[in-house]
């Protein structure tokens, strides 16, 4: 089962599942996502994956849904609010969509028999790490917006379940910044509005949708004074679920919670990744450097090791490979 399996994450996690033989069923409500994202999966997979379109905040159509698929072994949890300063503004909106949707799952997994199940969670629990690269063991700092929060909620709640449920195998993955597209520019990122995220404001600026960038500060403690991300293929990202699933499902873990970081392990500065779009795209971004923006970390990439040895997972792509796929995405739209 993948909850959001038509958003950006989700739908690419799903072709990898597909890929690897997995049946799976897509559960969204399409708040963030449209049921068009099922013909791309289809497109690539050869597959068209079972789709039920639900809201996971109605209790009892959740439960409803667990009566109807008791053969669920593994839960991939992506459904949530994810824009950062909306959080801010309605903050009872993300507390609702993003715990209420994982207790409800919760309840239903720690009636079965064995559950597998998989955390969307981010590199916003470290906050401004004190160390780079940030491993697992870097404290998790106090969330600086509710969507933050429902991240570092949601991780606590899972621990609290699996303590007191054996057989409840959980892994929250703590995304670094995903990006790209598959490659076969079949699905990949449609942001609803203005994106809250950098490669989309700079491929939907360089096609025409948005007037400049604007990069907020050059004047951070950084090599060339913009902020430092660790941007990872969105293919690689979706990899890393399949095995984390594969591990709880092949009973491999070691503990019945576990938490991993999923990045690169390098970081890139704002003006390092407009470079890489500049060089895969052969045209000139128009953008301008102004004041910094409240709330930005200066930097955060992640420590990789434990993803690398304990789960045998590494992201594959280049910094370029996801721009281009990025770029191609876009161009694919926009055409359409
Ligand atoms: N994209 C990022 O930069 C990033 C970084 C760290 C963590 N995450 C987390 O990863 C997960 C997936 O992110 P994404 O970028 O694919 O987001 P997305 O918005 O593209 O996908 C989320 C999907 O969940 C669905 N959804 C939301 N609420 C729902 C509900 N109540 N019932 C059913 N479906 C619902 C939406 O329609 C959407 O299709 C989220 O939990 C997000 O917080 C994302």
């Amino acid at each position: 089962m993948v909850t959001g399996g038509l958003g950006f994450i989700g739908s690419h996690t799903t072709v990898e599942l597909q890929q690897k033989g997995y049946d799976v069923v897509i559960l969204d409500d399409c708040s963030n996502s449209s049921e068009k994202v099922l013909d791309g999966i289809t497109a690539i997979t050869g597959k068209r994956p079972i789709f039920e379109k639900l809201d996971l905040k109605e209790k009892a159509d959740v439960v409803d849904f667990f009566r109807r698929h008791v053969d669920i072994q593994g839960v991939i949890h992506f459904a949530a609010s994810k824009a950062v300063g909306e959080s801010v503004e309605k903050p009872l909106l993300y507390y609702e969509n993003n715990i209420n949707t994982l207790i409800y799952i919760l309840q239903e997994l720690t009636q079965k028999e064995k559950a597998s199940f998989i955390f969307s969670s981010s590199c916003t629990v470290y906050g401004q790490a004190d160390e780079m690269p940030i491993t697992e063991n870097a404290p998790v700092k106090t969330a600086e917006s509710p969507y933050g929060n429902t991240k570092q909620m949601g991780e606590e709640i899972i621990y609290d379940t699996c303590k007191v449920t054996p057989q409840l195998k959980a892994i929250s993955l703590r995304y670094f910044n995903p990006m790209g597209a598959h490659p076969s520019a079949e699905i990949g990122e449609l942001p609803i509005g203005i994106p809250q995220n950098l490669v989309p404001f700079i491929t939907q600026t360089a096609i025409g949708l948005r007037e400049q960038l604007a990069v907020f500060g050059d004047d951070y403690p950084t090599e060339d004074g913009t902020c430092i991300r660790d941007y990872i293929h969105v293919v690689d990202l979706a990899k890393a679920h399949v095995v984390a699933l594969q591990r709880l499902m092949e009973g491999k873990n070691k503990e019945n919670y576990e938490v991993f970081n999923v990045g690169t392990g390098n970081g890139s500065s704002v003006l390092e990744v407009i470079e890489s779009f500049e060089r895969v795209s052969g045209r000139k971004l128009n953008y301008k450097i102004v004041d910094r923006r409240a709330g930005d970390i200066v930097q955060a990439y992640a420590d990789t090791t434990k993803a690398n040895k304990v789960l045998g997972w590494k992201a594959q792509s280049s910094l370029d490979e996801a721009m281009k796929s990025a770029w191609l995405w876009e161009q694919k739209v926009r055409a359409n």
